[in-house]
């Protein structure tokens, strides 16, 4: 019998190979195709990023404009799509939305099942365009508003705030909410791209890989975590707060949103570039005490927590952030959900090129020779 490496949460096993993202969980350094996200986040666009990530080098000027061009084609949804998302509850959550809606897109494509690698690039760019429409139609509807069609003059970014609020975002606004996007597009073998990985290695479809990923991204422990930030941020009163909220939460052992990564024993490089937007947002926006009461509890976590590698993660700042380019709190995680779906596409993308099936083993640690009880024995 072989005895194989038993690793609970697989913490430390190498399950795939990428040309995507690097990361230095010690030194604190993530970089897209070798390019650092500081790098990216000062000079690049999302749409540049995507590009990136899916065909591992960065676009001339022509390359660029025909990708943006393909891109805002896929802003209108497929006929249909609409009236189905009109007729969700009200109540439904955007993330159940989003994963219901990027499963239903299967259906209005013709050819939902192929798989060779120019077909996922499609069907990628399918998903990635109609994602933002999906999630602003849902919001205007159940806030009763009219729906805002696109604009395929504007960028992704741009787009997806004017279909939102109904009005063209400010080039400061556009730019913060692309900054997110950029710094959330892909990470490594995370939870949701792991989960993509697995469904799509099993030769299934683009849709449903992509469906089980945003399943596993509204997880507490994911991409949920911006939200449960913003509660946090809500609970607290004001700076004066801080330490009492922070160190009850410490001892009675509860975990404070936003801080810790599996990954990085260090700053989470994508924190660092979201706080100096999140600071800048927050004094824009009239917001300073949201910015300087998690500048406390970074303060305060980096005192209690810092010796076992506990820093703030991209979710910290992030919260702020959304807040301040004033989205609802339940839009926090789709919005990280529409900017992965870049990182999940590529692995996808990578998945396809060299498929092996994951298949890994689970360790039987139930009784053997258990006698059969018979029914009228129980
Ligand atoms: C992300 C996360 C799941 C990674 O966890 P992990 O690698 O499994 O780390 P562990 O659960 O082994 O925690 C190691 C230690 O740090 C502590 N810790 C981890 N995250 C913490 C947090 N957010 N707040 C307080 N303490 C934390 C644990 O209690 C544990 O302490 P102990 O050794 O004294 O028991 C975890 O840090 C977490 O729950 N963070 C909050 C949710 C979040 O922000 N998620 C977004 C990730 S991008």
């Amino acid at each position: 019998m072989t005895t194989a490496t038993f690793a609970k949460g697989l913490e430390g096993i190498v399950a795939s190979e990428t040309e995507m993202s690097y990361i230095d969980g010690e030194q604190g350094v993530l970089e897209y195709v070798g390019i650092s996200i500081g790098d990216l986040a000062k000079h690049s666009t999302f749409e540049e990023t995507v590009f990136l990530l899916w065909n591992k080098r960065l676009p001339s000027k022509s390359e660029l404009a025909h990708f943006e061009e393909e891109l805002q084609k896929r802003y209108e949804l497929p006929s249909g799509m609409e009236q189905r998302i009109c007729s969700l509850p009200k109540t439904a959550e955007p993330m159940h939305v989003i994963r219901t809606m990027v499963s239903a897109l299967a259906m209005h494509d013709p050819s939902p099942n192929d798989n060779d690698v120019e077909s996922a690039r499609a069907k990628a760019l399918n998903i990635l365009g109609y994602a933002p429409t999906i999630v602003a139609y849902f919001d205007r509807y159940r806030r009763g508003l009219e729906l805002v069609h696109p604009d395929k003059s504007l960028t992704f970014s741009e787009n997806f705030l004017y279909m939102l609020n109904g009005e063209k975002p400010t080039p400061a606004m556009a730019k913060a909410f692309d900054l997110c996007m950029i710094t959330h597009a892909d990470h490594g073998l995370n939870n949701s791209t792991f989960a993509a990985r697995v469904i799509i290695s099993t030769l299934s479809d683009v849709y449903s890989a992509i469906t089980g990923a945003v399943g596993s991204l509204r997880g507490p422990l994911h991409g949920g975590a911006n939200e449960g930030v913003m509660k946090m941020l809500n609970e607290i009163d004001s700076v004066a707060d801080v330490e009492n909220y922070v160190t009850q939460k410490l001892a009675k052992k509860d975990r404070i949103m936003g801080f810790g990564h599996r990954v990085y024993k260090a700053k989470d490089p994508r924190a660092t570039d979201l706080q100096k937007l999140a600071k800048q947002l927050a004094e824009d926006t009239g917001k300073a005490d949201l910015y300087a009461k998690s500048h406390k509890i970074e303060e305060i976590m980096e005192r209690e927590v810092a010796s076992k590698g506990i820093y703030p993660n991209v979710d910290f700042y992030s919260a702020t952030t959304y807040h301040c380019i004033g989205l609802e709190l339940d839009l926090f995680t789709p919005m990280f959900a529409l900017s992965r779906i870049a990182g999940w596409s590529g692995h996808i993308i990578e998945q396809l090129s060299d498929n092996r099936l994951f298949r890994p083993k689970a360790q039987y640690v139930g009784p053997h020779d258990a006698p059969y009880t018979p029914m009228s024995e129980r």
